[in-house]
């Protein structure tokens, strides 16, 4: 038999405090995060939570910093052009959410004066805003008894509940037990806690459980099932695509890039130009007929290989130098850091360029972010 709700209630509470007692000695220093006593500014939370969709910390932290440099504000970021905002963007993938930032902050800047709505509910009527980065937003900039729960804290929640079900099934029980944790006060630290201990503590491999605030409490710990939970359901294949991509260099080194469709995938991104994705790379008779203009096309030894959510891409480069520039579509860019390449299209280019030559330097510094 269940416990009953008050006693339910108070157990929650307890561990509510529990995290929180954890949280307030072991809470890591992040560069979005107020610090103790300080508030937390919604336009910061906002940004850094739309950044940590799907991407990690490590990741983000150089962006967020070049974003906040660069647009201090909401009003500031809503008013620069897309293409800035896609550029600065570049090599962090999903590139729609930097559109509905863009879209997200022209709404806020000039619909609601600059302020960011304070519930959950009108959060969510923001563009690239959904269940997760509402509360998350909610909770920690406004204090919010919301609940914020990601892959990490539903990871945390079915070890310190024991569920054996695959995750994907229990969404909506996870949520469920996870709202029922949220303490009254300080629902944004308890959010930031749950995802501290899932980031430091309750990590996928080898839980650190002796740390961890929850260790007589834990249900998978209790029976000694922590290292086998989550359970994930069965990993969907990811069909493989080919293509060729056509790196032409002119006398001065710069590079010709054409933007790509402002819809689907990397809209709106730069790129050098590319043949169609198909089963097989082309052959070098095909391939010569996808290039976008005609000169000594040569392969570079090797392919770059690049992982999207719903495939995984092999690209063979074909590079030309050229003494004068063809009439064709496109911009020939010298600096290369200043375009709005993705990093499959980076990956390319100093793929192209390892030959040394003018553009060395970037390759260099391209293949160490
Ligand atoms: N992942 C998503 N949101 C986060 C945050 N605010 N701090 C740390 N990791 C996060």
């Amino acid at each position: 038999m269940s416990a009953r709700p008050a006693i339910r209630q108070s157990r929650n509470s307890d561990r509510a405090q529990q995290l929180l007692a954890w949280y307030d000695r072991h809470r890591r220093v992040l560069p979005w995060r107020a610090k103790r006593g300080e508030r937390a500014d919604p336009y910061r939370v906002w940004l850094s939570e739309i950044m940590l969709q799907q991407t990690t910390v490590a990741a983000v932290a150089s962006y967020y910093r070049e974003f906040l440099r660069r647009w201090p504000t909401v009003k500031k970021l809503a008013a620069v052009p897309l293409d800035d905002v896609l550029t600065v963007w570049a090599g962090l993938g999903y590139y729609a959410r930097a559109r509905n930032l863009h879209k997200a902050a022209k709404i806020v800047a000039e619909e609601f004066g600059g302020r960011f709505p304070d519930t959950a509910e009108e959060l969510r009527k923001l563009p690239g805003i959904g269940a997760y980065t509402s509360g998350a937003i909610a909770a920690i900039a406004f204090d919010r008894q919301e609940v914020a729960i990601d892959a990490n804290a539903e990871r945390v929640l079915a070890r310190l509940y024991a569920i054996e079900e695959p995750i994907a099934e229990v969404k909506a029980k996870l949520q469920t037990l996870g709202r029922a944790l949220v303490p009254e006060k300080r629902a944004g630290d308890f959010a930031q806690a749950l995802m501290d201990l899932g980031a430091t503590i309750c990590t996928p491999k080898r839980p650190a459980c002796l740390n961890c605030p929850w260790m007589k409490d834990c249900g998978a710990r209790k029976r000694a099932i922590q290292d086998l939970l989550p359970v994930k359901g069965a990993e969907r294949e990811r069909p493989l695509k080919r293509g060729a991509a056509f790196v032409a260099r002119d006398a001065t080194g710069a590079v010709l890039l054409v933007k790509r469709p402002e819809k689907g995938l990397l809209g709106g991104m730069m790129q050098p130009p590319l043949g169609p994705w198909t089963e097989d790379f082309p052959s070098a008779k095909e391939a010569l007929l996808q290039a976008p203009f005609r000169a000594e096309w040569k392969r570079r030894a090797g392919i770059v290989r690049h992982g999207f959510t719903h495939f995984e891409l092999e690209i063979e480069v074909y590079t030309a130098h050229i003494d004068k520039r063809p009439n064709t579509e496109g911009r020939w860019i010298e600096d290369m850091s200043a375009a709005a390449l993705p990093t499959i299209m980076r990956k390319i280019v100093v793929h192209a360029l390892d030959d040394g030559g003018p553009l060395f330097g970037y390759a260099k510094s391209a293949r160490r972010r």
